[in-house]
Formats: structure tokens, sequence, C-alpha cells
């Protein structure tokens, strides 16, 4: 009976692979009911999970769908995953970078939904970009210039998208096990030999505390090992915004930026090191060897050519990015060191100049967002101005303290 299963979790008791089966299975073929799942949920992010509970259940998601297979390639497939947050641009820099290392890349990315952006939205402000790739067009362009950028195609994991629109809207998103399965069911069904993760922590992610990041990255490298996938990941700081533009046109600028070698700082950092791990994985060699190979490509002006390629391979010009013409200044309440500048609530501010959205069906402004002039740490001089809202904004000087803090 599923609700003896479910009682069993809430007595914190492991379930075994036939009982997760009976319900999972049953959830996708609307045996079981949303009420049903969503309290399994809820007690599953209450008393957690055990490892073989975990590595059962990504099983069960995996074989939910369809597993592609990118053997015919020939080649070592990487893939990279970020847990998310605001101003994450990396996969538009990391891409082209490993890619002209060498280094193959199907990457699969999503949509945003809520505070984080998500990779295709940030790609679809590039005008007649195409997100949707078929396997057939997918073999064809990382034969030509190695790499897409493609939105997961529908028939993978088949159960994560069912639970996790459910768990959008029963408060059980942030449960480490729940997070694990989810993200390396889609990875390991995507086909990626080998898999970088960048497992965020802080006011901006879904995780915010370093310790619960660490236990989350850890837990996903096992459930890599059980496929023999090799997987590696970084923990990265999101209490603060990654990069100086959030909102989907700025971020390819400032990826441009990047890919061009004009911006130093803790975005390109971040990048840096996913790429030479990605390119130390797929050949075999020394992290230190390939950060050189990351530089050099940045330097000489490789990577940004090979994502010029990549884009105009699926259509898209960059010629073509459109920012709001209307601008708000935020500027300086006082003279002094700046403390903060909260991820989550430029995530707020971004969110509701339409950036992003609030429902999954929601259409999004591509040319809006945020420009923050200065970063945490620098100086400020009363009057300043510390950042630029780009789009239609309610933001009053009264919302200042919110987002700022001035030391
Ligand atoms: N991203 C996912 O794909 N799944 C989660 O559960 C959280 C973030």
């Amino acid at each position: 009976m599923i609700v003896d299963i479910i009682d069993k979790k809430r007595l914190g008791l492991e379930l075994t692979k036939e009982e997760l089966e009976c319900v999972f299975n049953g959830y996708l073929e609307g045996k079981v009911k949303d009420y049903q799942m969503s309290s399994l949920l809820m007690a599953i992010c209450i008393q957690g999970m055990s490892e073989r509970e975990v590595f059962d259940l990504t099983k069960i998601f995996i074989d939910s769908g369809e597993i592609l297979d990118w053997s015919s390639l020939n080649t070592v497939i990487v893939d990279k995953h970020s847990t998310g947050g605001i101003g994450d641009k990396t996969t538009l820099i990391v891409v082209p970078i490993v890619a002209c290392c060498g280094v193959s890349v199907v990457k699969m990315s999503g949509r945003g939904l809520g505070y984080t952006g998500g990779t295709i939205d940030k790609l679809e402000s590039i005008p007649d970009f195409k997100t949707d790739l078929s396997d057939k067009e997918i073999y064809e362009n990382v034969k030509k210039v190695g790499a897409v950028i493609t939105s997961q195609t529908k028939d993978i994991c088949l159960l994560d998208k069912k639970v996790y629109a459910l768990r959008d809207v029963t408060a059980t998103v942030s449960s480490i096990p729940l997070i694990a399965v989810s993200i390396m069911s889609k990875k390991i069904a995507s086909g990626a030999d080998k898999i970088m993760l960048d497992v965020k922590y802080g006011n901006g992610a879904l995780i915010n505390d370093y310790d619960d990041a660490l236990k989350l990255a850890q837990l996903m490298q096992k459930i890599g090992e059980t496929y023999h996938k090799e997987v590696r990941y970084i923990l990265s700081d999101m209490n603060v915004p990654l990069g100086y533009n959030i909102g989907n046109s700025l971020e390819v600028i400032e990826a441009i930026e990047v890919l061009k070698d004009n911006k130093k700082g803790h975005l390109k950092d971040v990048c840096v090191e996913l790429a030479s791990n990605m390119i130390s994985m797929a050949h075999g060699i020394g992290v230190d060897k390939a950060k050189e190979q990351v530089e050099e490509v940045l330097l000489n002006g490789k990577a940004y050519q090979k994502f010029l390629e990549i884009i105009n391979n699926q259509g898209g010009d960059v010629n073509l990015l459109k920012i709001s013409d209307e601008v708000t200044e935020i500027r300086a309440n006082k003279t002094g060191i700046l403390g903060k500048i909260s991820a989550i609530e430029i995530g707020k501010l971004s969110l509701n100049l339409g950036a992003g959205r609030k429902e999954l069906t929601d259409n999004i402004n591509h040319s809006v967002g945020v420009v923050l002039k200065k970063q945490v740490m620098d100086r400020v001089q009363d009057g300043e101005v510390i950042a630029l809202i780009y789009g239609d904004s309610n933001y009053t000087v009264d919302n200042f303290s919110q987002i700022f803090e001035i030391n």
C-alpha cells in the first residue's frame, strides 16, 4: 500500500528498491496521486535518504525516459552542470573554451524559473539562435564545431520533470538527496562520459550552507562513480551575484567580454576552474597544464572565435542582441566599503523587471536586467553610481538597504 510506504519514510526507515519503484513509477503512470507524492517528498526532505536509496532512485529516474548514447561520435563527451544562481553565465564561457581545446561538449541546458536564470533563456536573447536541436543536429554540430548548447530533449528522465514540478510548489526543492537524484539522473541519461559540477551555496542558491553544498557535491560524485563516470566538482559562493551583469542579453554581453579576455575577477576565475577540470578529465592531463591551455585560448582570441562559431552554427547573430534603453541609476547612499550585494535581492529585482518567470509558462523580456558597477569590498563615494537597472523598474531608494550595504 502506498500509504504504508509513505508512513515508513515518515518514521525515518529505509525504503526498498521495490517500494521506491512502486511509488515513483506509480506516480509516472498516474496511479499515485500528487497529494501522496507530495507527502512522500516532504518525508524524504525531513528524514533524508540512505546512499542505497539515492542510487536506486537515480536508476528509477534514468529508466523513466530515453538514454542518449553519443558513442558514434568516437570522442569523450564532457558535460557541466551548475546548481543555479544569480548571474551564472558560466556555460556560455566554458563551453567554447573547452571546445577550442579539443574537447567535445553536448551541453543540455534548461530555462530559468524564479530568481535563477537559465542558459537557454540567455541564449534565446540572441535572435534566431536555435535551442531545440534534434539528435541528428546535435551529432552533426558536435562533428562540425565540437560543441552544442541545446535544451534537454523531451524524453529524458520523464519522472524528474513530473517530480520537479511538484517539488517546486511543495517546498521540497532543497532536499540534498532529491537534488542529487534529479541532477545526476539527467546527466547520466544525457550520455556524458565526464561530468563537471558547479555546486553553489549562499542566499542566491538552492542551498545556503557550505557544508550542505559539499555533502551534495560528494553525493553526486558517488552517484556518478556507480555509473563509471568521472565526476569533479567545485563549490562556489552565491551570496553575491556571479559577475557584474544579471539578465539575459546583459549576461551574454558579459560572457563575450570574458571570452575576449577583457574582464578579470571572480566570474573568470570560476570559468577557468571549470574549463580546466573539464579539459583535464577529457585529455587525462593535470589541471595546471589544462589551465595554461585555457589562458592561452582566452588570450589569443580563439575561445571567442569558437563562441561565435557555436552561435552562428545554431543560427544566431550576437550583433542583434538588444538591451532596454530605459535605465535607472542606483547611487551609493554614503561613502565607504561595499559590504553586501545580496544575490537573492538582485535576483528578485531582475525577476520583477521581467528577466525571469514566476510561472513556467510566463514570457520573459530578454533586454532587461541589472548591471553592477562595483563589487563587494570596493570603495564607493556618496552619490556614486553603483548599479544600473535596465527596464521598467519600481526600484526606489528605500530598496537600497535590502540589496546593498556600505560600511
Ligand atoms: N536542478 C535540478 O535539475 N534539479 C534539482 O533538484 C535542483 C536543481
